[in-house]
């Protein structure tokens, strides 16, 4: 099934924490400015307008969602996330499984990642759109990069082959709920869902993205945020 025949879903795990940003509330609802970076990154997902609905997963206890004027738009739906990253994700792919069929195409994108563009979502969906397996968007490494062990660097890693995976990553429904069912059953730990994927066998691919598209993880991220969003309203 091609570009044309298959909806696109957006599924936003926002019900982290954010203990390293060691703030009084969780990172994705700290202010960039007049908002918060949740109603930043929602805003634009919502503008690429290529998305059926959106799924935002919060946690539990969540006291801030529904102070948001986005919580009650009609394209965005709220479900309650899990203890891990992973355990959010499956909670939203669950309702959309609810409302889809399994061959229509997910984006899970990090809330705490503001600056992402348009033009970074729509080349992802159209080098995806026609993949057996789905897709992610990354950055390749250019600093020369360090293994080591108890302080000591045990050997320098072949940067040549090395990228840092981003968000949003595009999937199948049916084969990304599948992945994460099965990592949960193993009692596995994996970062973001191409690692889910990847336990699967298969091999996602690789689609470079913008070094902008920053995830908010400590303090100084804000700022630099808040940086990266001025010069696109400029581009
Ligand atoms: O903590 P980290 O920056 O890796 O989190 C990435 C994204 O996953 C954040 O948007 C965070 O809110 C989300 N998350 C979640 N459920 C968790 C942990 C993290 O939705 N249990």
């Amino acid at each position: 099934m091609g570009l044309n025949s298959a909806r696109i879903w957006a599924l936003v795990p926002a019900a982290g924490v954010g203990r390293r940003m060691a703030a009084d509330r969780p990172k994705q609802y700290l202010k960039l400015g007049e908002r918060t970076v949740l109603e930043h990154t929602l805003d634009r997902l919502l503008g690429s307008r290529i998305y059926s609905g959106i799924v935002v997963a919060v946690s539990e206890d969540d006291g801030y969602w529904d102070s948001l004027s986005l919580s009650r738009s009609h394209s965005v739906s709220r479900v309650t996330g899990g203890s891990e990253r992973a355990d959010s994700v499956l909670a939203g792919l669950n309702f959309i499984a609810s409302i889809a069929a399994e061959d229509e195409w997910v984006m899970v994108h990090d809330a705490a990642r503001p600056c992402l563009t348009a033009n970074d979502i729509r080349r992802l969906r159209d080098s995806v759109a026609n993949d057996k397996v789905g897709g992610i968007l990354a950055l390749p490494v250019h600093d020369t990069l360090k293994s080591t062990a108890a302080g000591r660097i045990e050997y320098t890693v072949d940067r040549t082959r090395i990228w840092r995976a981003l968000t949003p990553q595009m999937f199948r429904l049916g084969l990304l709920r599948d992945a994460l069912i099965a990592v949960a059953q193993a009692g596995r730990l994996v970062t973001d869902e191409a690692g889910a994927v990847e336990l699967q066998g298969l091999k996602p691919l690789i689609v470079e993205g913008r070094p902008d598209n920053i995830k908010i993880t400590r303090p100084e991220d804000l700022p630099l945020a808040a940086y990266y969003l001025e010069r696109q309203r400029c581009e």
